[in-house]
């Protein structure tokens, strides 16, 4: 049987390890009203998943306000690199205001499926895609570039009042897309937003 002060401490709401910048990023994204940011249990899934991936290549799709990448880069070893991506400049300029002195860390200020279409680097450890291309769009392209071992994720896919009508239809058939790639591995959580996870098995 558990006790009371076993089951407290599985409250997921306390987390010990919240990135240093965290609440200054917070409190600027509701300065400029970012109203997409990754909510902290994504954020600390990431972390845990990229420190499994020493020397590691990693990719995140929408850098946003910059939430997930402070989790991601408090994965990252010191041999490890990370690239992220997002179109608007007024983003990648706040996000290179945190966390620009980091030399592990690239953030490009580019349309994420011209981005994927030139890539011709090393493939990823993990890929987290949390913009359109590389989740709803250039999805094949984007799953071709995870080494085998490597993590692919995706967040807010269980449904969410914002959702624009329509969009329930084309996250039901991107499940259905990616169960059906024999390559990867796949789990469902129904717990954050509603996470997927991948793992590549074979080219
Ligand atoms: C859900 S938000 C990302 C939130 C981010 N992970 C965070 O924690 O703040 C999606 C991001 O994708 C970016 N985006 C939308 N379309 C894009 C595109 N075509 N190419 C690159 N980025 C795009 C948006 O500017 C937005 O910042």
């Amino acid at each position: 049987m558990l006790n009371n002060t076993e089951i407290k401490d599985m409250n997921q709401a306390i987390i010990l390890d919240t990135p240093k910048s965290y609440s200054k990023i917070e409190a600027k994204s509701k300065e400029i009203g970012f109203t997409m940011p990754s909510d902290i249990y994504i954020g600390t899934l990431l972390k845990t998943l990229i420190a499994s991936k020493p020397k590691s290549n990693i990719l995140e799709l929408g850098t946003g306000i910059g939430l997930s990448l402070s989790w991601m880069i408090d994965g990252l070893d010191k041999n490890s690199t990370l690239t992220t991506v997002d179109n608007d400049p007024a983003l990648t300029k706040i996000a290179t205001d945190f966390f620009g002195l980091d030399s592990r860390v690239k953030i490009v200020c580019q349309d994420g499926t011209e981005w994927i279409k030139n890539y011709q680097g090393a493939p990823f450890d993990l890929v987290f895609a949390d913009a359109w291309p590389g989740k709803y769009s250039e999805i094949s392209e984007i799953l071709d570039l995870i080494k085998i071992g490597g993590f692919y994720v995706i967040d807010d896919m269980s449904a969410q009042p914002n959702w624009p009508e329509g969009h329930e239809d084309k996250a039901k058939r991107l499940i259905k897309y990616l169960e059906s790639r024999e390559d990867f591995s796949l789990t469902k959580m129904d717990w954050s937003t509603g996470v997927i996870i991948m793992t590549k098995r074979k080219i």
